[in-house]
């Protein structure tokens, strides 16, 4: 084999690392404003009586900003960080994977403009209006070009499971993103969705949960089966399972979606199959993160000094936790009680703070010293600070959202021997009051964190000298 470096391939690595320092930050500014609406729901005269402060525009800039944001660029930087190396070949086309973070970026911006001054299309995690919707459907189209052309060009037979769930990811979404967003312009800055009435009810829900399935899950998976081996230094469990969690999931989460639409106007039996579904969800999640899990199997000592790993690990507990709680409340009987409830809020946020949190920042933590030419993290110390400051404060966020919201359903039920309600509404949200308070103190620890995570990758960039980035690929001598 030669071994000079004439045909040496080197990665593409500037993109990665653009969308990987916008994640934190961005993951800064979502959960500041989560921080904020948090406190306003405390104390409403936190919004200062001025409209862009209001809850009701702030809410969707933080749904946004940390799905989208946060999330979004964390799956843009780690999918193409993913696909090169378990292609042994560079980006197809890396113009255009620049292209895809610019376009990335100004979405960001015009949502984080648009939300606060009032325009919303009103569809929960849907809510840009129609310019910016065109905008992200490019930018989405152009990623999925890169992504697979990059599996086009690789040179290497097999293709890892962690692409199939990128590949998954990216092709779901642009499917649900064009077919919920259909409107008919009104304005620059106004629509009308494009279905009617329970139509409209339905298209939307299923967005909606396949935003939860693909966005906030599949995506998120593929860095699961890349990162967690990569730091553990041992193969994946069991790469058959990793086949049929993989077949599993994608065909299940397709049809849950009606589980968001219990006791509505939409025909009972459909409501019914999304219920069936989504308690068959249930096993491959399982599935999924057992392997994840077990991928430590003779390696356990290892989480008591590498806080990376302990990051990754931890994800997959709060996965297992919240695959389990959502198939529950979708039972209708459940259901009944929990939705509206405070209870919705903290199943969201163990999967989001918990899952998608954690299973990020120990895959940043993974990839930022190695687009720095680093060989680890300024400071090992900042990372174990910053674990157990996020731990904290998912477990003060999501119990007091679960005894808030089991209080609330209990409260709103209870009748009196003559048939009047019990308690006023108005006493159900003075009851809830000091677990505000306490999802506050949770929701600062977690940003805190966030914080401390920021100030480590900054000293990492900047500090001490670094080995040379680009590594050849395999293949070039081949
Ligand atoms: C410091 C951390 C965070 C805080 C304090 C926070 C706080 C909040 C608050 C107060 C709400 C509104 C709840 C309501 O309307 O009753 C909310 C909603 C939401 N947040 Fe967060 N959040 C944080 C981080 C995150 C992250 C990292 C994600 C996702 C990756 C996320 C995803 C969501 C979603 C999807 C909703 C909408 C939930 C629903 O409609 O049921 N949050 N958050
Ligand atoms: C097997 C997997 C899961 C199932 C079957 C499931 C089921 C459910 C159910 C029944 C609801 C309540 C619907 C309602 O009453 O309105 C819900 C809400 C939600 N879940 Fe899950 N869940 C699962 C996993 C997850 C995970 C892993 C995440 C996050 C990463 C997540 C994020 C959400 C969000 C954001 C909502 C709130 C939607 C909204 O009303 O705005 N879910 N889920």
């Amino acid at each position: 084999m030669d071994s000079s470096n004439k045909n040496a391939v080197y990665y593409d690595d500037s993109v990665v690392r653009q969308f990987s320092i916008m994640a934190v930050v961005w993951g800064v500014v979502g959960m500041a404003v989560g921080v904020l609406i948090a406190s306003q729901l405390a104390w409403p005269e936190l919004n200062f009586g001025i409209p862009w402060l209001s809850y009701g525009r702030l809410r969707p800039l933080h749904t946004n900003a940390v799905i989208f944001a946060f999330g979004g660029s964390a799956l843009f930087a780690t999918s193409y960080y993913v696909v090169q190396r378990t292609c042994q070949t560079r980006l197809f086309m890396p113009k255009l994977a620049s292209l895809t973070f610019w376009g990335w970026q100004i979405v960001i911006v015009a949502a984080a403009i648009s939300l606060p001054l009032g325009y919303t299309q009103g569809k929960e995690y849907a809510e840009l209006e129609w310019p910016i919707d065109l905008l992200i459907a490019v930018t989405w189209v152009s990623y999925a070009i890169v992504f697979f052309g990059t599996i086009g060009i690789r040179k290497v037979r097999h293709i890892y499971v962690a692409n199939w769930f990128f590949g998954a990811f990216i092709i779901a979404v642009a499917l649900l993103h064009i077919v919920n967003s259909a409107a008919i312009p009104a304005g620059w800055m106004k629509s009308y969705s494009a279905y009617a009435g329970v139509q409209d009810a339905m298209v939307q829900w299923w967005y909606g949960h396949n935003a939860v399935g693909f966005f906030l899950t599949a995506g998120f998976l593929g860095m699961m089966y890349y990162f967690i081996p990569k730091q553990a230094g041992r193969p994946v469990y069991s790469y058959r399972l990793s086949i049929v969690h993989f077949w599993a999931l994608i065909f299940t989460y397709m049809w849950a979606g009606p589980h968001h639409l219990h006791y509505t106007a939409l025909p009972d039996w459909t409501q019914s199959v999304g219920m069936v579904f989504s308690l068959i969800l249930l096993a491959p999640s399982w599935g999924g993160m057992i392997n994840g899990v077990m991928t430590l199997s003779g390696a356990w000592h290892k989480l008591r000094d590498d806080p990376i790993l302990r990051f990754l690990i931890v994800s997959l507990s709060f996965y297992g936790m919240s695959t389990f709680e959502g198939p529950m409340m979708s039972i209708k009987t459940v259901n009944a009680l929990s939705h509206y409830t405070d209870w919705t809020v903290g199943h969201v946020h163990s999967g989001a703070l918990g899952w998608v949190g954690l299973i990020t920042m120990g895959s940043l933590y993974y990839l930022i010293p190695r687009l720095f030419g680093k060989t680890k993290m300024h400071s090992v110390g900042a990372i174990e600070l910053h674990f157990w400051m996020a731990t904290i404060g998912i477990v003060l966020y999501i119990a007091a959202m679960w005894i808030a919201g089991v209080m609330q359903g209990l409260m709103w039920r209870a009748v009196n021997p003559d048939g009047t309600l019990t308690y006023t509404f108005v006493e159900s949200v003075k009851a809830s009051y000091p677990f505000y308070v306490i999802r506050v103190a949770g929701g600062l620890l977690y940003l805190g964190g966030m914080l401390v995570m920021l100030w480590n990758t900054w000293k990492t960039a900047i500090s001490g000298r670094s080995v040379k980035v680009a590594v050849p690929a395999v293949v070039a001598h081949a």
